[in-house]
């Protein structure tokens, strides 16, 4: 049986689209089966809806608390039997009780190298911005596993990308994600099903 995904986004969603990608050329032995956006316009969630793959989107605003939306999250991913999440750009921070439900099992790509411009308040075009606003002249991207410290749980891999005269916070964004990212992600994600299926021999 395919190690069951769901991935957590807000945003754009370049990034599903790399894992989608990665499950069409069958370089990606698990199946993501639920997409769920915490933003109700996400041009993620047309992504997802022309690979086939179920959506839904869970609004903190009608949960009332943190701790009401992250039950919501658990039963939707209880509901689908799922096994690995994937935070793709889901741009908001998970507390222990839900961390806690899935150790090992949480994976975020994060857009430098960690531990530099990450932790809270550090996201999307604000990570690139501090990186040139630092100076420095190598940034990247990381994949890592999701515990109770925002960036804070173990790494499972890492792509250096070179900043450029005249980088602005769009352009290396852009070659990041082209560079690290999309590359990174669906790799990582492979390594952690791929793992799960040696420790499942019904998989
Ligand atoms: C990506 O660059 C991702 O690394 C970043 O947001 C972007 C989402 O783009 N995530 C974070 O900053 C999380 N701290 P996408 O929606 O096109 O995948």
């Amino acid at each position: 049986m395919k190690t069951k995904i769901a991935v957590l986004v807000s945003g754009g969603g370049t990034n599903l689209q790399a894992l989608i990608d990665a499950q069409g050329e069958t370089l990606l032995s698990g199946e993501i089966v639920l997409v769920i956006s915490n933003n109700r316009d996400a041009y993620a969630l047309e992504r997802a809806k022309k690979a086939g793959i179920d959506t839904a989107v869970v609004l903190k605003k009608e949960c009332g608390s943190q701790a009401a939306f992250e039950e919501k999250l658990k039963e939707l991913l209880t509901a689908y039997g799922i096994e690995v999440i994937i935070l793709a750009g889901f741009m908001t921070i998970l507390t222990e009780n839900f961390t806690a439900c899935y150790p090992k099992r949480i994976l975020n790509v994060h857009p430098s190298l960690i531990p530099s411009f990450c932790g809270e308040g550090f996201y999307g075009l604000r990570v690139h911005q501090a990186a040139l606003d630092y100076g420095v002249k190598v940034t990247g991207a990381t994949v890592h596993f999701v515990n109770e410290i925002p960036d804070g749980g173990e790494i499972i891999a890492q792509k250096a990308v070179y900043i450029e005269p005249g980088d602005t916070p769009e352009t290396l964004q852009r070659r990041v994600m082209e560079q690290a990212e999309w590359i990174l992600l669906p790799q990582a994600a492979e390594t952690v099903c791929a793992e799960l299926q040696k420790q499942d021999p019904r998989k």
